[in-house]
């Protein structure tokens, strides 16, 4: 066992595109439009939409990594290196899972299903400021921003420091 199922390299590199565009739409885009902005809602249905692909695929990547042989935890010589080896791909089906749900939760309380995608004409709420789930969409946001610096430096540490050809398997 060298690789991963071709179904999860795929999905792997496909939700990389997909979080780069719904994290820098929300930090860089939705946050600095303010609802009363007419181009807003257009943006909004973006960043909703990337977003439940992200979270479809999620499953469907959960479904398939637990339904095939894994290549075994690599090695670094660290002891600590190697528990977050083991733990890290959790986390990211976690953190992931939870930036989807909270950005659910967001839409459903502030109404915007209806205003986003059945174009029921209602106007925007003046703000965000009072629906609660922003706030846990907010801070799980951070924490991804975290974890996939880490995981890049630490596949780069993999390829240029140890050498030891951890790219291949994805
Ligand atoms: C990979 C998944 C996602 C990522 C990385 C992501 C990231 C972000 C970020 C960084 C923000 C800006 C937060 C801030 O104000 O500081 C944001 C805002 C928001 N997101 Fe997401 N999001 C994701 C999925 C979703 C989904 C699935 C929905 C709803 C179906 C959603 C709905 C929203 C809404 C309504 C806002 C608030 C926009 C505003 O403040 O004007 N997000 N998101
Ligand atoms: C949003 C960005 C990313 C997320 C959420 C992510 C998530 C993951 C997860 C969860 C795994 C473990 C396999 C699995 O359980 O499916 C993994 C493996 C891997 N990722 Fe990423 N990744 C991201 C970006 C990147 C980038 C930018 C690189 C390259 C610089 C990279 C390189 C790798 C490599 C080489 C592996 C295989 C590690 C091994 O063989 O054990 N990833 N990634």
């Amino acid at each position: 066992m060298k690789r991963y199922h071709p179904i999860l390299v795929v999905i792997h590199w496909v939700m990389l595109v997909l979080i780069v565009m719904a994290w820098t739409s929300g930090q860089f885009v939705l946050e600095h439009t303010p609802n009363s902005d007419p181009g807003k809602i257009d943006a909004l249905r973006m960043h909703m939409i990337v977003g439940l692909i992200a979270g479809a695929l999620l499953i469907l990547r959960l479904i398939t990594k637990l339904r095939s042989e894994q290549p075994p935890h690599a090695k670094t010589g660290s002891a600590l290196f190697d528990k977050a080896g083991v733990w890290a791909p959790w986390a990211f089906y976690v953190v992931i899972l939870l930036i989807v749900a909270s950005g659910m939760g967001t839409a459903v309380f502030a109404g915007l299903i209806e205003i986003v995608f059945q174009g029921s004409g209602a106007p925007l709420p003046a703000n965000f400021d009072d629906v609660p789930p922003l706030g846990a969409h907010e801070f799980v946001a951070a924490i991804l921003f975290l974890l996939v610096i880490g995981h890049v430096a630490a596949a780069l540490y993999h390829q240029y420091w140890l050498k030891d050809g951890l790219f291949s398997r994805m």
